[in-house]
């Protein structure tokens, strides 16, 4: 036996072990953060990934599908992959495997031992190929303890290959949905749908449905810190729920003002909008999560320990300063402005770090960011002005509500 390679030898094992302890020091990093995530679907491409990505800590992109065999196949494109990469920054990617219409192979996948192994070599690949951070598994759903069963097994393996490599793995589940033994140990985060539950009335997204979702969960056995609550960036009709309006869709009904005198189109986006959405949450019968709503959840999602919020998706944003729901939430996931009273009216409030950020911007004359909270006498002279403006609207027969 000659010393020197056992030397070698042994010195190769401390780097294996300290570079297997940083991984799993990075990851433990990374899942105790508070996150902001948001999905990026593959046809949402054209929107402003730069400014949308830096109000994220995660970019979920959706998505591959996996073939019966383990193969996946990745709605997004190489080019996808590459603007995403180009404009992430300190933003993790992750990819999203499934998705609604994209999951009827799982059950062939997951209950085939060989098909599961191909499936975790080709996600590898992906995650190698593009520099990706994780994934994220979303099989929509499995609806027999059968099916859940294999979901857990899959899901068990990816996770021991993430493992050691300090990768990320989450799991979308619907409200009500949990997942059986040993199914939240294998993840490191359960995105939580918390939309679409239509049941009952009121906002599909109501944040009295949303606490109870997650008290299901938690009673499921999910740990709190794993738990990332999901917001809709869209809104339902309330009396015809089946009618969705994306969050943009909204904010350009809002705007969309015939021309008069003095025209207030010419005054940048925020400055027309950012003060009656700031607490608006209906409109035209839609009820949807603005920017107020959203601080709210995301500043209880903080006080309740868990592991932070996020969005579906990205592009149905208004991606623009003052105006994005993904940014309001951003300020409040990295404690830049705090929520007041999270339990009842939620007044958010700008912190010591964003008084000096505004006083700046007022020093150098800059208009746009983070719309100040109006002082109640303000308020009521706004509010005052708004509805005399209303009325004289109203009689020149324009629609209630635009601003
Ligand atoms: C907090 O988030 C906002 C919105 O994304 C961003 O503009 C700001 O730079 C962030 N602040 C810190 C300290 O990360």
């Amino acid at each position: 036996m000659k010393p020197l390679p056992n030397l070698l030898g042994f010195l190769l094992l401390l780097m294996l072990c300290e570079s297997a302890r940083r991984s799993r020091a990075a990851r433990a990093q990374q899942v105790a953060d508070f996150s902001v995530a948001g999905y990026l679907p593959e046809y949402r491409f054209a929107a402003d990934l730069g400014f949308a990505a830096g109000q994220l800590t995660d970019l979920i992109l959706f998505s591959a599908k996996p073939t019966k065999s383990g193969l996946l196949t990745s709605f997004l494109t190489p080019e996808n992959f590459a603007a995403a990469k180009r404009h992430s920054g300190e933003t993790r990617l992750l990819l999203s495997v499934g998705g609604a219409g994209r999951s009827e192979n799982f059950y062939a996948v997951s209950t085939d031992a060989g098909a599961r192994q191909k499936l975790v070599a080709s996600l590898l690949r992906l995650v190698d190929l593009h520099s990706l951070s994780g994934a994220d598994f979303d099989w929509e759903a499995p609806s027999t303890p059968a099916e859940a069963g294999a979901y857990v097994r899959l899901l068990n393996e990816v996770h021991a290959a993430f493992g050691g490599r300090g990768l990320l793995l989450s799991v979308a589940l619907h409200a009500g949905q949990a997942l059986p033994e040993g199914g939240f140990e294998a993840v490191d985060r359960v995105n939580l749908m918390a939309y679409d539950m239509v049941a009952g009335g009121g906002s599909h997204a109501e944040l009295g449905k949303v606490k109870e979702a997650v008290s299901r969960l938690l009673a499921a056995g999910c740990p709190r810190e794993k738990i990332v609550v999901g917001i809709p960036l869209y809104g339902r009709r309330e009396r015809s729920p089946g009618e969705v309006r994306t969050y943009a869709e909204i904010v350009d009904a809002m705007t969309h003002t015939p021309a008069e005198p003095g025209d207030p189109r010419a005054r940048p986006l925020a400055e027309r909008v950012a003060p009656a959405l700031a607490s608006t949450s209906s409109h035209d019968g839609y009820l949807f999560d603005g920017r107020s709503a959203a601080q709210l959840k995301t500043a209880w999602a903080k006080r309740e320990g868990l592991g932070g919020v996020f969005f579906w998706e990205v592009g149905q944003d208004k991606l623009e300063p003052g105006v994005s729901v993904l940014e309001a939430a951003a300020l409040v996931g990295n404690g830049t402005v705090e929520v007041d009273n999270v339990e009842g009216a939620g007044q958010a409030r700008p912190t010591v770090a964003q008084e000096g950020i505004r006083e700046r911007r007022r020093r150098e004359g800059k208009r746009g960011g983070y719309q100040a909270p109006v002082v109640p006498d303000e308020e009521k002279a706004r509010e005052a002005k708004e509805s005399k403006k209303a009325k004289r609207r109203k009689r020149r027969g324009y629609d209630q509500g635009e601003l």
